[in-house]
């Protein structure tokens, strides 16, 4: 089965046990967000067809809320704080460093699907801002120069691994 076809039938799977009320839509784009990490084309026309509705329109929904990603994330996910505090204290910035180091914008994962980059509103640490977190840790009083800093540590942890699974 290709990987658009397990798609297809994971989603149906999970279809299966929803009812077919509009209100519902929403709660059916988070359960396929949570399963695959972001919605697949194939996920969208299954429910497209399940809710006898049209997949623009389903599109058109999708894209208002910035919970839903288009795009599979990347292996480490880069959340740069835009909170009051955050932006306060030069957030933007660091979105823009982060852009610029990575090489893609807000919302996209990087070609070799080793980061993805996103921008949250406050997550609770206002007092260290501005703050970014890459995965599970948080990254205080983040400046251009850290940017750098922690993308070199998360290349020498990828070297690390490399050297570790290699026979000898
Ligand atoms: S505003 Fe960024 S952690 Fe609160």
């Amino acid at each position: 089965m290709s990987e658009e076809e397990e798609i297809r039938a994971q989603t149906l799977r999970m279809l299966e046990a929803r009812s077919k009320e509009r209100g519902v839509l929403i709660p059916i784009l988070q359960e396929i967000q949570a399963k695959f990490g972001y919605l697949p084309r194939e996920a969208m026309l299954e429910a497209a067809n399940f809710l006898d509705m049209p997949e623009s329109e389903i599109y058109s929904v999708a894209t208002f809320y910035n919970q839903f990603r288009f795009v599979p994330p990347g292996k480490h996910q880069v959340k740069v704080c835009l909170g009051t505090a955050c932006q306060i204290k030069g957030g933007k910035v660091i979105l823009d460093s982060w852009e610029r180091e990575l090489d893609i914008s807000v919302g996209e994962t990087t070609a070799d699907r080793e980061f993805s980059l996103e921008r949250v509103a406050c997550i609770g640490c206002c007092a260290m801002a501005p703050v970014t977190s890459v995965d599970d840790r948080v990254e205080s009083k983040v400046s251009p120069t850290r940017v750098k800093g922690i993308l070199l540590s998360c290349e020498l942890e990828k070297e690390k691994d490399r050297s570790e699974k290699q026979p000898g």
